[in-house]
């Protein structure tokens, strides 16, 4: 049976495990916007993601105001420079209280190293292993003249070696990466369509359900969410196709 209110789907112990994995992105131009979102979707998701378009428009006060209010912040800045420069990021990263930082493991292993140093287990380093947005014609683009899961692997292996929490990776790869990797390294997963919503511009799609079953530890989900007419319902859902995996273990 369906639960029948938001209180009582966030007091099972089921789901409120599965709403610590949900990652809402706040895909918008301005702190006006994110702080409407976040105030609508509150405890339904586990943490909220600002990428670049807001951490440009508004710095770290839009972190410092989310961290304030009781979120947990994933910060999707995706660095990737010289290791001295990262490293002085990700404490200015710490500083500002998130909980999570992206940085592309195709940096190297200096970089990584420096960037997990530098995060002193304050906060998680997550390695982009390849973006989603690229096909094998663009890793041969830039010089990489391998598989996009070998890729992934490979740059997942260096993430680990490097003593990054985690990495980013579609779900297509989520399972292969998940083998290699072991239980102990978060695997966050973008492109995640619940059954039945737009699949927009992503392309290397699964849904929830999918993803958490591949291994996922946890899944980003932004426009199917954010673009809702109800934002909550909707987180609501895609934590209720999330538990699926659960009920049918
Ligand atoms: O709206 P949607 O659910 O497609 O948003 C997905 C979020 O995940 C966006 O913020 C997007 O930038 C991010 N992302 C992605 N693919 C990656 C890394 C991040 O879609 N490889």
């Amino acid at each position: 049976m369906m639960p029948a209110n938001t209180s009582e789907i966030l007091s099972s112990p089921a789901s409120s495990g599965m709403r610590e994995r949900l990652i809402v992105a706040l895909d918008v131009p301005n702190a006006r916007e994110a702080v409407g979102l976040v105030r609508s979707i509150g405890d339904a998701a586990g943490a909220y993601k600002i990428g670049l378009q807001l951490f440009v428009a508004e710095g770290p006060a839009i972190v410092r105001e989310l961290v304030a209010s009781g979120r947990r912040v994933f910060l999707d800045l995706k660095l990737h420079d010289i290791p001295n420069t990262v490293s002085h990021a990700v404490k200015s990263a710490v500083d500002s209280g998130a909980s999570m930082l992206t940085v592309h493991a195709s940096g190297g292993a200096a970089m990584l190293k420096a960037a997990t140093e530098a995060a002193a287990g304050r906060l998680k380093i997550l390695a982009v292993t390849v973006l989603t947005s690229m096909d094998e014609d663009t890793l041969h683009e830039v010089g990489v003249p391998t598989s996009i899961l070998d890729q992934a692997l490979k740059m997942a292996a260096l993430a680990k070696s490097s003593g990054c929490g985690g990495v980013i990776t579609s779900p297509r790869e989520a399972a292969a990466l998940r083998k290699l990797l072991g239980d102990g390294m978060a695997i966050v997963t973008p492109g995640v369509r619940p059954a039945g919503s737009e699949v927009n511009d992503q392309k290397r799609i699964a849904t929830p359900a999918e993803a958490i079953t591949a291994g996922a530890s946890h899944i980003v989900v932004g426009r199917p969410i954010t673009h809702a007419s109800d934002p909550t319902q909707a987180a609501l859902a895609v934590i209720r196709e999330m538990e699926q995996t659960q009920l049918s273990k």
